[in-house]
């Protein structure tokens, strides 16, 4: 562990207190059928709906100022869950409309839930790891048993379609189809598959509906958000898919965006892991196994795509039964850790790529696309930006190696301080420039531009995660003599029933 702190405890406290309010100020209640469910948005600058990974992630946080709210947030995330067990990547507020593309565009009333609209694709299953998160670290072991009972079918039934749909060959990684579910929406890994899509072929109601109605390059910075034919291919497959009444094993089949993705895989062989360790501790040794065994098949599977030639693990274009690697140095190449997939004869060579200046390992890391590469752009989004909730999950993958190589953990230490440290200096934005940390750039007449969204709820949650979990207990001579701020009242809500 660090010894001595760069930033002073009385920062890191009054920023965890700014987190704990954005994150009360990004919760929303919405009201399904009767039933009442509270649960953040990513940002009230444009994601005002329920995003997957996102507050998964941020339950990691949040049970640290408040297990309620982090119960809350996952009760939320699995109520619109489909017949099939799938767990969309956004679920809709019935009252918000001006996120694009809106609930309709997705044509999947059919599936939907109590009448809870979502979208018609997943995202990465960060859920079990939550789960387990919230689970360990609430006080009340009664109230954790509670929504342990109430989370763990729904969890089970959520691996359950992945395997089934997204595993076809059962070979342990997991196919998605459509880069939304990479959650890395416009990274060059999918530049290749979209790639296969001609524009021309792409519907003109399709584009003409991007051409009016798309926000997101209004509201932020549209040179940092994908490109207009970013959206074309985004929005073309949704129409495909959806004209195909969304038969998974169609798409997976026949969609010309079919790939195999090594961060998703990485993060299911780690959610697998979880979701067996929780079984098997509640008696449950059958499942357990299962769950292990699906662990155990994607780290080999994992660690099986390692390229020797271009030193990383590589993605797979699998559309229309293409076969072909992906080789883009992108931070996915680092999420194999977090599975605990990397050999011994692996992990000093991915240790060089990540610490490497050149690629990575910039001022502020990690950089989503190597800064060296062609592709590299700094402010758009996941073609270079820094991403908090991504370094908190290869902090979380150094750390399983600590004690092999002492780099990992000296990175680990690293990336921990860094990452607090550039969200203390520039504060809670959706990603940040990763040469100089900054999260607002200052344009001229003061006039700040945004990296992203501001006041981010992953953002808020990831500080407050990594401050808690290796931080929180270091103490520094001066936190004697320094005011910290007193724990807020804020943020005390009562449990829904209370209510
Ligand atoms: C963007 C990101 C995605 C995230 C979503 C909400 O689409 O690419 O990873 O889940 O915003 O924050």
């Amino acid at each position: 562990m660090q010894e001595n702190l760069p930033y002073t405890k009385a920062l890191l406290e009054t920023t965890k207190q700014n987190a704990r309010e954005i994150l009360e100020k990004n919760t929303c209640t919405v009201v399904y059928n009767g039933k009442t469910y509270r649960r953040t948005v990513p940002s009230m600058e444009y994601y005002k709906h329920q995003w997957n990974w996102d507050s998964a992630t941020v339950a990691m946080g949040l049970v640290h100022i408040n297990p309620q709210a982090a119960y809350d947030e996952l009760r939320a995330l699995i109520a619109g869950q489909w017949d099939n067990g799938m767990i969309a990547h956004v679920t809709y507020n019935p009252d918000e409309n001006s996120y694009y593309p809106q609930a309709e565009k997705w044509r999947t009333d059919q599936f939907h839930h109590n009448g809870i609209k979502t979208s018609g694709i997943t995202n990465p299953p960060v859920l079990a790891i939550g789960v387990e998160h919230v689970y360990r670290n609430s006080s009340n072991k009664e109230a954790a048993d509670t929504f342990l009972a109430e989370l763990l079918p729904a969890t089970m039934k959520f691996h359950d379609y992945l395997k089934t749909f997204r595993d076809p060959e059962d070979q342990g990684l997991l196919t998605i189809i459509h880069s939304w579910e990479s959650g890395t929406d416009n990274s060059p890994r999918w530049d290749p598959l979209y790639a296969h899509m001609n524009l021309e072929d792409i519907p003109e109601n399709v584009k003409e509906d991007v051409n009016k109605n798309r926000v997101d390059d209004q509201v932020g910075n549209a040179s940092h958000r994908p490109k207009r034919e970013n959206y074309y291919h985004f929005m073309g497959l949704i129409d495909l898919y959806a004209n195909w009444n969304w038969d998974y094993k169609k798409i997976v089949k026949e969609s010309p965006f079919a790939a195999k993705d090594i961060l998703l895989s990485a993060i299911w062989a780690r959610a697998n892991e979880s979701l067996a360790d929780l079984l098997e501790e509640k008696g449950d040794a059958e499942n357990a196994n299962k769950y292990r065994s699906w662990s155990d098949q994607t780290k080999k599977a994992l660690a099986n795509t390692w390229d020797e030639e271009y030193q990383q693990y590589v993605d797979r274009d699998v559309s229309q039964s293409r076969n072909e690697p992906i080789k883009e140095a992108t931070i996915a190449m680092f999420l194999p850790l977090w599975a605990g997939a990397v050999t011994d004869e692996q992990l000093p060579k991915l240790m060089d790529r990540l610490s490497n200046p050149e690629e990575f390992w910039t001022d502020y890391p990690v950089a989503s696309t190597a800064i060296n590469d062609p592709k590299f752009e700094i402010s758009r989004y996941w073609r270079g930006p820094t991403w908090p909730v991504i370094n908190m999950f290869i902090v979380e993958g150094l750390m399983r190696y600590k004690d092999k190589d002492p780099r990992a953990k000296k990175l680990a230490e690293e990336l921990i301080d860094k990452t607090l440290g550039m969200i203390i200096e520039h504060d809670f934005y959706e990603y940040y420039d990763p040469t100089n940390g900054h999260g607002a750039k200052f344009g001229q007449n003061t006039e700040t531009q945004s990296f992203g969204f501001a006041d981010f709820s992953w953002s808020s949650a990831v500080f407050i995660y990594l401050y808690e979990k290796y931080r929180k207990d270091i103490h520094q001579h001066e936190s004697s003599q320094v005011n910290i701020p007193q724990q807020p009242q804020a943020f005390e809500y009562k449990t829904l029933e209370e209510k």
